[in-house]
C-alpha cells in the first residue's frame, strides 16, 4: 500500500499532468464545455426537451449567414432582458467573458464550420 504522503505526491502529479490538457482545449472542446449544455452536443438545441434550454445553433441563419461580430457579441454579453428574441420557455443566455471562452473568434469559427456539418 502507499503511504498517505506517496499518494498526494501522486495526487500532485495527476494534477500537474491535467493542467498543460486543460490548456489544450481545443474550440470544440470550449463548445462542449460552454454551449452544448443548453444548445446541445451537436448544435440541435433543446426544442425537444422539457424544459427547453435554447435554440438550435446548427442550420440557424444567424450563424450560417449572420456576421462574425454579430454572434461574437451574443457569446460576450448572453441574451437577457431586450437582447431576447425567442419565446419565454428559454432561461437567458448568460454572456461568457475572456475567463470562460478565451478565444471568441476560433469559437465562432466552429460555429460557422465544423458545427454545421
Ligand atoms: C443557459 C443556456 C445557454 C448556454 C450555456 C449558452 N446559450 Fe446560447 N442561447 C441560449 C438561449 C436561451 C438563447 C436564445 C435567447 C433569446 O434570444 O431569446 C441563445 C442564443 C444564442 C445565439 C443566438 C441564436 C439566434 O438564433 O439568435 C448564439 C449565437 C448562441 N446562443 C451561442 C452560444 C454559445 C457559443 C455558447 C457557449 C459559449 C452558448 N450560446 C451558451 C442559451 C444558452
Amino acid at each position: 500500500m502507499a503511504s498517505p504522503k506517496k499518494k498526494l505526491l501522486l495526487l500532485a502529479a495527476a494534477v500537474c499532468l491535467a493542467l498543460p490538457a486543460l490548456a489544450e482545449v481545443d474550440n470544440k472542446g470550449f463548445y462542449m464545455l460552454r454551449c452544448a449544455g443548453c444548445h446541445g452536443s451537436e448544435g440541435q438545441g433543446s426544442k425537444h426537451m422539457s424544459p427547453s434550454l435554447a435554440p438550435a445553433l446548427k442550420g440557424n441563419p444567424f450563424i450560417v449567414k449572420g456576421s462574425a461580430a454579430a454572434i461574437r457579441s451574443v457569446v460576450r454579453q448572453g441574451r437577457a432582458g431586450k437582447r431576447r428574441l425567442y419565446d419565454d420557455t428559454y432561461p437567458n443566455m448568460p454572456g461568457f467573458g475572456a475567463e470562460a471562452v478565451p478565444d471568441v473568434d476560433g469559437l465562432v469559427a466552429y460555429l460557422k464550420g465544423d458545427l454545421q456539418k
